[in-house]
């Protein structure tokens, strides 16, 4: 703890570095829980109005209702959570009033923007989705039921710190991160699990995703959900993704992106670094849609494909993985043709989005098949510069090392041989 503030003190300080003549914090609010135990937003709100220059908010360490959406926007303000923020349990509500993030359908319970700003939990400070509800009445629909919203949006937010929180049963994905700059999101526990024995781990409950937005540093986050544990969406450039345990879930997505037919998305300079993986389904999943819009209907939010741009200078190294390969997965994976319906002849050649220079590093553990890795490029675009090396990873099942490569139009792969084709072929 006494570490974690030391380095958002000093992350703080490089932060307030780059405009050094910003006004000292004078404005200070306290946030407090009508005590008829009725909204908190209205008191959040008119704090975030009276404090949000150049000011500090505090909420108390105690129990606030959240019951109505909040689109707030500061500058130059530290805002300390000690206390639980818990969303109602109200779906019509939410459904009707959830606010456009302007991605796909997509909406949320809070956009929260800012500049210059350092939004602190101490290990301690928690929202707390009341996801249980949603798990078990949109089980049946969890491909983006309209208007199921993402915990917290952090949209056009620039030069801010996020740290030492807890974010428990996220509605959907737990925070979206969305024209947004220069974050650093350090020392975060995310826990999206359904509450009832045996249950699956909910689906749609990524721990982040970064769309539209560029230098976003992810530190020492822990995730346990059902889905992905960190995804970097359209146009995320310059991302850091280090010091991180993720249980569960789907591992590393880099994408999805080209669902929208005919709009460019590009994807680069990703670095993952250091991170723990225990029962994943897979370490990475890189993944575009195909070049061909597919689907019925053939559009967003659920169906797609016919993106462009492209996907290049990604880093991957120092991962340690336990248990991972669920089912069919490999270890590490690229897929050109996500969720196309592929009775259409050659779809999965057909995406243009090229993936290029992908290098993979240090990966040792236990997975539950022999596939190190499964790259289906598309033939229109084949993928140049992939590496893999220095694998060591072992079949929990046989104890003998895992040895599979399959691959579809990768260029001279570096490092390995291909050993077969990916299924999708
Ligand atoms: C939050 O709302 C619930 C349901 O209305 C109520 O039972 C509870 O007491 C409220 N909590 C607080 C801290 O006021
Ligand atoms: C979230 O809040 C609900 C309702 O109060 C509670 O039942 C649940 O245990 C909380 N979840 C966590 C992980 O604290
Ligand atoms: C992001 O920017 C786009 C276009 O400028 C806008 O439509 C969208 O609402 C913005 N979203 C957020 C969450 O800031
Ligand atoms: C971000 O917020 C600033 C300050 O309110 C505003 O000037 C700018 O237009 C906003 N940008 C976007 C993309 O919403
Ligand atoms: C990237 O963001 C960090 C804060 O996380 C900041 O210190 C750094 O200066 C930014 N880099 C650039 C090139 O703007
Ligand atoms: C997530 O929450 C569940 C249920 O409370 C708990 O069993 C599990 O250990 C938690 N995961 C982590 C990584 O803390
Ligand atoms: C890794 O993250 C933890 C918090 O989860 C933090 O305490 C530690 O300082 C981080 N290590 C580095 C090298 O940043
Ligand atoms: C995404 O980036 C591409 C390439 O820079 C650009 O053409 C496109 O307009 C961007 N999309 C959005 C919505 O910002
Ligand atoms: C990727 O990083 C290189 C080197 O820092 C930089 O020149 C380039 O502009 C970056 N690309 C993007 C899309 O930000
Ligand atoms: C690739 O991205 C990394 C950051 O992830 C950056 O340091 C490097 O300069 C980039 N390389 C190129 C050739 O853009
Ligand atoms: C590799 O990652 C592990 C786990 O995050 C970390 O403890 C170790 O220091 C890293 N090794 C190197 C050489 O960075
Ligand atoms: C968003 O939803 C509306 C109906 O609610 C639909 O008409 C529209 O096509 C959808 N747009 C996208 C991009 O999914």
């Amino acid at each position: 703890m006494h570490n974690l503030i030391a380095t958002l003190a000093v992350a703080s300080a490089a932060l307030q570095g780059v405009s050094a003549q910003l006004p000292a914090r004078t404005n200070i609010c306290y946030v407090s829980q009508p005590s008829d135990g009725s909204d908190a937003v209205p008191n959040i709100l008119h704090a975030f109005d009276a404090c949000g220059t150049n000011g500090k908010i505090y909420f108390l360490d105690s129990l606030y209702n959240i019951s109505t959406v909040m689109d707030t926007y500061l500058s130059n303000v530290e805002v300390n959570i000690e206390g639980t923020l818990l969303w109602s349990t109200n779906i019509d509500y939410w459904v009707k009033n959830s606010l456009p993030v302007g991605y796909l359908n997509q909406s949320t319970a809070w956009i929260f923007g800012g500049d210059n700003v350092l939004l602190q939990g101490y290990n301690k400070g928690t929202f707390n989705g009341s996801g249980q509800v949603w798990y078990e009445s949109i089980v049946a629909y969890y491909d983006n039921y309209p208007g199921r919203p993402h915990q917290i949006t952090f949209g056009n937010l620039t030069n801010s710190v996020v740290g030492g929180m807890r974010f428990v049963q996220s509605q959907m994905w737990t925070m979206s991160i969305i024209n947004s700059s220069n974050l650093l999101l350090e020392s975060i526990y995310v826990n999206n699990t359904n509450s009832i024995p045996g249950a699956q781990h909910p689906q749609n409950t990524d721990g982040a995703d970064t769309l539209f937005s560029n230098n976003i540093t992810f530190n020492g986050w822990t995730v346990d959900n059902g889905d992905d544990s960190i995804s970097c969406k359209a146009n995320s450039t310059n991302i850091l993704i280090q010091n991180c345990t993720f249980y569960h879930g789907n591992g590393i997505a880099m994408g999805s992106i080209g669902q929208c037919d005919n709009q460019i998305n590009v994807f680069a300079n990703v670095t993952a670094r250091d991170i723990v993986f225990n029962g994943a389904a897979q370490a990475v999943y890189i993944k575009t849609w195909a070049g061909i819009p597919s689907g019925n209907p053939p559009y967003p939010p659920n169906s797609g494909g016919g993106g462009l741009g492209y996907i290049k200078n990604l880093t991957f190294t120092n991962f340690t993985v336990n248990d991972i390969g669920q089912g069919k997965f490999a270890a590490l994976s690229i897929q050109q043709c996500y969720q196309a319906n592929q009775s259409i002849p050659n779809i999965c050649d057909s995406s243009k989005m090229q993936i290029s220079d992908v290098s993979w590093s240090n990966i040792q553990g236990t997975m539950n098949n022999s596939y190190v890795a499964a790259l289906q490029c598309s033939g229109a675009v084949p993928c140049p510069g992939i590496s893999i090396e220095n694998v060591d990873l072992t079949v929990v099942d046989t104890g003998k090392l895992a040895t599979g490569y399959l691959c579809s139009n990768v260029s001279n792969p570096i490092g390995f041989t291909c050993t077969g084709v990916p299924r999708t072929h």
